[in-house]
Formats: structure tokens, sequence, C-alpha cells
């Protein structure tokens, strides 16, 4: 369906932006109107350039373009991917046993779950010690081989769970530059390593490479590949052809998206890693978040509220840029991993019926852990000319009660920043500041000007009890669902990713070139010239 407009009365409310310092002041009840509670997670948007009015507004032009049936038909398992023609259905991946969750009309939990069964007995095995390395020895490590949604998945969630760990160390290669695989094989004994080979196609580059690399390898070195590596695919005739054992091959449909696959066979390192109790603690997690997006009303309902004020800073206010900061150093991935889940999924020029976009589409992602940031990119945010919408995330509790004064100040850093955006500093109180210093005049007034901070910038703080795997799963479907309802509202097939093709078809081609089997000739000056470069100073 073509977007319509964004409502006129939005526009002109974000020409009259909300002044944060003087309705917190003002209005006692708006904290607690625009805190939102579920499941144990708050979601404070008090701190956000909305009011009741504006979200009211934003929340009527989603309904308009088609959210409630929208939200029904992706959880009827109908093919809302249409550029693909499939279902977008990974909530079946987490789904209750007896669900009943059907994709096409077709009953698919029992699948689901005979292979979930599968992976927890291979999992149970491994981590036991039950299943062994082809010379009879335990599994010490764990080499996952993926790149985008069948590694970011995996990676963040088994980094943000390290304090359940308690099977054999997992690690993530993904880049097919060598340097990653080497580094992480050099130390890792072949007899030892499971090699998994997570890739839902079975044929991107970067992960065959590396499998292939990691197989030589491990012939080389005592291990062998028939009986020590394990794929996660939807692609069986790929991965027997490879020579993995079909009995260590975990399968899924179609109907998962890369980006949407962790909650599946892609987390089999993951429960490696923390064991099936913890992982489906993570499943049980993200099936509450299902469970409230699907049920809570729009202004209690935290993916559509989080996906409003996303709409409201990008496409209203013109915030092309969001931060995500999670101030809980064991989410450091979280914001690499939400890249590919929002910007391959609504970085899309063309509605769906083929039409261009009239506006822009999703916003530029990115961010790092806090406190780390602080020290590097904040002072943009603080005082730089773009307002960047930020997204705080904490947790009341850490997993290190003996370090509790480090959680302690952990927190205010957070808290910190989130006041410092909405408050800022005026130039009266910075001058007051370089009077108390000692300055006056003109030296006074430069040095004041300096200091002086905007403020009545936009923050989102996602508290949370503690980082556990069942939190991590509600966190991780929370984005999922929100990034579904900001492309709803825009319009556009968030479960595509035709973008990532061309370079792919380009390397391929490339690829004989800079191996000098072709020559360059009849490409492009810029290609031609570096292609020369290369050939020059490679020796
Ligand atoms: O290149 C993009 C992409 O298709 C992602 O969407 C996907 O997560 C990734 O590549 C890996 O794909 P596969 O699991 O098929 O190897």
């Amino acid at each position: 369906m073509p977007s319509p407009q964004l409502p006129e009365s939005l526009a002109q409310r974000a020409q009259n932006p909300i002044d944060l310092r003087r309705v917190l002041v003002d209005d006692p009840g708006r904290a607690a109107r625009l805190q939102v509670s579920a499941a144990g997670l708050t979601l404070d948007l008090a701190t956000q350039r909305v009011d009741g009015p504006v979200l009211q507004a934003l929340t009527a032009h989603a309904e308009q373009q088609g959210l409630i049936e929208a939200r029904r038909s992706l959880f009827a398992g109908a093919r809302v991917n249409v550029t693909e023609d499939r279902a977008a259905a990974h909530m079946a991946l987490r789904a209750p046993r007896d669900a009943g969750f059907t994709v096409d009309g077709a009953e698919v939990s029992g699948d689901v779950h005979a292979v979930l069964d599968a992976m927890t007995v291979f999992a149970e095995a491994v981590r036991s010690g039950t299943w062994r390395g082809h010379t009879g020895e335990v599994i010490t490590d764990v080499v996952n081989i993926g790149i985008g949604g069948s590694d970011l998945g995996p990676a963040m969630a088994t980094r943000a769970l390290t304090p359940y760990h308690d099977g054999p160390r997992c690690h993530f290669v993904s880049n097919v530059d060598g340097a990653h695989i080497a580094d992480t094989l050099r130390g890792l004994d072949a007899k030892t390593t499971l090699v998994i080979v997570a890739s839902k196609t079975f044929t991107t580059i970067e992960t065959m490479t590396n499998a292939r690399t990691a197989r030589a390898w491990m012939q080389d070195h005592g291990g062998d590949p028939a009986a020590q590596f394990a794929a996660l695919s939807t692609a069986d005739d790929k991965t027997a052809e490879f020579g993995i054992d079909p009995a260590q091959v975990f399968g899924f449909e179609d109907w998962v998206g890369g980006r949407y696959s962790v909650w599946g066979p892609i987390g089999l390192s993951l429960m490696i890693a923390i064991g099936p109790k913890a992982f489906d603690s993570f499943l049980r997690g993200a099936q509450e978040m299902d469970r409230h997006f699907c049920a809570a009303d729009p202004a209690e309902n935290m993916p559509i509220l989080l996906a409003l004020v996303g709409i409201w800073h990008n496409q209203i206010c013109g915030h092309a840029t969001r931060a995500v900061l999670p101030y809980d150093q064991r989410l450091e991935m979280l914001p690499d991993y939400l890249q590919q889940l929002e910007m391959e999924s609504n970085g899309k020029g063309v509605q769906m019926d083929g039409s261009d976009s009239p506006r822009h589409t999703g916003p530029v992602v990115w961010g790092a852990a806090g406190t780390n940031g602080q020290h590097a990119f904040y002072q943009l945010i603080h005082q730089g000319t773009r307002v960047i919408p930020c997204e705080f995330l904490v947790a009341a509790k850490g997993h290190e009660p003996d370090l509790q004064h480090h959680h302690d100040l952990l927190i205010a850093n957070c808290l910190a920043q989130s006041e410092a955006l909405m408050r800022g500093r005026s130039l009266k109180e910075a001058r007051a500041i370089m009077h108390d210093a000692g300055l006056s005049g003109d030296e006074l007034e430069r040095q004041a000007r300096h200091r002086v901070f905007p403020g009545n910038r936009p923050s989102t703080t996602l508290a949370y009890e503690t980082l556990d795997p069942f939190t991590l799963g509600q966190i991780i479907a929370l984005y999922e669902h929100r990034v579904f309802v900001e492309g709803v509202i825009l319009g556009i097939n968030s479960f595509d990713q035709w973008g990532v093709e061309l370079g792919k078809e380009l390397a391929k081609s490339l690829q004989p070139l800079v191996e000098g089997e072709v020559s360059a000739e009849g490409k492009d000056g810029s290609t031609a010239g570096l292609i020369g470069y290369i050939h020059q100073h490679r020796g």
C-alpha cells in the first residue's frame, strides 16, 4: 500500500518542540505517563520531545497504515515478505511446543520443536563430553563460521550472556579476511574443536571460504572434518555435498530470515555455551515480548512506542541517525546486531507496491557501550550541530556483586547522560562557572560559550533487572517488532535485502581481475587504477 503523507499536524508540532526542561518540572505526571513497564522491563520516554497528542497522532497514522492487520498477518505466518514471496515467521521458533503456530496455513510447531530437541541432545552431548572429537577427546572449543544473521545474533547473545557460560569456549568467525580465521584457529587444538558452519543458503562466499579453510586446517592438524563439523542451514543438499554428516545438520525453513534466526538452529553455539535450559529461558523472554506486542494497547506497547518515537525522530524531525548506547559492557555487540536488524530491514527506497518512498526510510543506527562512548563520540552528541536521538540500556543489577561500586557508577553515568542531554547548560550557567573560576571580561565570555550545552536533546532509557537469558530474549524481540512496526508505517518490506546483492555480484566478477587472470581493461578508471596499484604493490 503506498504510504500516505504523515499528518501535517505532526510536522507543525516538530517546528515547536516541547521544552523537556520545562515539562519535566511543570508536569509532575509526565514521567509516570511516559514510563511504560511490562514483564520486568521499563521503557522511559519522558525525555523524548513527545507528548500524549503527538503519540496519539502517530498511533492513528500507524493504524491507518494497517498496523493491526499487518501484525495479525505476521503472526498468522502469511507471506508478508512479498518480494521473496514468503512468511517472516521467526516467532514460530520461540513459540511453545503446543502453540500450533502456522505458516502458510500449515502447522510448524511440531517440526520446529523436533529440531530444537535434536539441538538440545547434541548441545548436551557436546557440553557433557559424551560427544567427542574423532580421537576420543572432549570438545573444548566451538568455532561458529557464519556472517550477517548467521553470526551477529549468536555472537552478540553469547557475549551478552557470558556469566551463564558453562560449556566449551565459543568463537565466531565471519570476515572473509584471512586474518579472522587465522587469528581464531591459532592456538586451538583441531582434535578438540567442533566447527559449526552456519549459513541459511550455504552459498555465502565468506562463510564457504572460511569453512573450506577450517576444513583444511582440521585435516592438517589431526582432527577429522567428517566427524567434527556441524551445519545450520536450509540447504541439506549443499551441506551433504560439503561432507557434513546429516546427523549433525540442523535445518530450518526459508521463512526464517537471516537477521531473525538466532532463535533456532543458528543459535546452536549459544545453546552450547549457556546450555539448553538457559537457551529455553532466552526463547521464553522473546515469547513474552511477542505476547506483549500482540496484546498491549498501543499506549503501553513497547515495540509500538519505540517505533512511533523512531518515526517521529527520523521522518518528522529529520534526525537521520540513532545511537544505541548500552550501559552494559556485555551488550557491546548490540549496536552491530541492531545495525543489521534495522538497516538491512528498513534501509529501502521502494515501497511495497514498487513506488519510490516519498520520504527517508530507516535511520543510520550506530553506537557503542557506555561508558566507553562518553570518552569518544559523546562530545558530538552533546554539543554537535546535529541532534542524535539516543537509546540507553541499563541493568538495575550487575553480575559482579563484589563490584557493586562499579555498577553504581555505571548507572550514575547512564542517568547523567540522559539528564545532561535533557537539561543542557545555559550561557548564564556557563558564565557563572567561568566567573567562579576567576575569569572576567572577554575571556570569560569566550570560554563560557564553549561550555554551553544546548540541552533539550531526546533520549530513551530501557531499564531491566539484570541481563539474563530471559531479558536478552525480551530485548531482541522488542527491537525486532519495533523494526517491523516502523516498516509498516513506512510502507516498505522489512524482510528482504536486495541491496546487498549488487556488491556480491561485482565481487564475484572482480575476483579474476584481482587474481590477475583477467585483464582490468574496460573497467572504469577508478577500479582499474586500484587493481593496478594492488598488482604493483603486492609483490
Ligand atoms: O548478505 C546479506 C545476507 O543475506 C544476510 O541477510 C544474511 O544474514 C547473511 O547474508 C548470511 O546469509 P547466509 O546465512 O545464507 O550465509
